[in-house]
């Protein structure tokens, strides 16, 4: 059984979407279902969260987890964007059903990816 807010973020996911040139994009794939979510950022010359979308093949729970790791990002520094986790996402959901935790995985690995990525490209630059 899913909270409302599950429901809620399934069915209103918020931060849809792909960035174009990003600063930051990173994929995470469940080892489990093999379901997959990508998320671009754009972050400001204060190193700001500014944008983030994301698009996602995954169920229920796997949307509902994308849509709550953009909102818990947005408008955060990527160090402290850096420290959510999928307990935080699951937290901030009302929780998860026990075979539904993978899925809050995807969120927060491919937010820390999409950072990583920045970081990245900062030091080519
Ligand atoms: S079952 Fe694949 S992400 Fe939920």
């Amino acid at each position: 059984m899913f909270s409302d807010k599950v429901l809620n973020h399934f069915e209103n996911p918020r931060n849809v979407g792909r960035i174009e040139k990003p600063d930051g994009e990173g994929v995470m794939t469940s080892g489990e279902c093999g379901d997959y979510l990508l998320i671009t950022l754009q972050i400001d010359t204060e190193e700001i969260i500014t944008d983030i979308k994301f698009q996602v093949k995954g169920c229920v729970a796997a949307v509902a987890a994308s849509s709550m790791t953009t909102e818990l990002a947005k408008g955060k520094h990527i160090y402290d964007a850096l420290n959510i986790s999928e307990i935080d996402i699951v937290d901030s959901l009302d929780g998860l059903p026990d075979e539904k935790i993978h899925c809050s995985v995807l969120g927060a690995g491919a937010l820390k990816k999409a950072i990583y990525d920045y970081l990245g490209r900062k030091l080519i630059d």
